[in-house]
């Protein structure tokens, strides 16, 4: 199973072990990470699921749909090159020992 961590902006940091097939998001709420607000429960409509995924990621990571580009725009803190929506990031195996930073805030 993947593992997956996710670094909160204070530094603090949990491995998961995720399913594949779940999203980085659905990983994130069903093991109680904080910073991951998801307030549409993963319909791309919110942009409280905001992470950075790292430069050496970026070509492992399904590719950015138009609906999460846009989205993009409306994040609580501004958007940088690394920002995508957690939930459009379905966790594979190549997604082994990804390591997403979470935002300083979602709303
Ligand atoms: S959970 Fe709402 S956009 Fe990701």
């Amino acid at each position: 199973m993947p593992k997956v961590t996710f670094v909160q902006f204070s530094g603090s940091s949990r491995t998961i072990d995720v399913p594949t097939g779940w999203t980085l998001m659905e990983a994130a709420v069903q093991n109680g990470v904080d910073g991951i607000t998801a307030e549409c429960g993963g319909g791309c409509a919110c942009a409280t699921c905001h992470v950075l995924v790292p430069a050496e990621w970026a070509d492992k990571v399904p590719a950015i749909r138009p609906s999460e580009n846009d989205l993009l725009e409306c994040t609580a803190v501004p958007r940088t090159p690394q920002s995508r929506l957690s939930c459009q990031i379905q966790v594979s195996d190549a997604l082994d020992g990804l390591t997403v930073n979470l935002p300083e805030r979602q709303s």
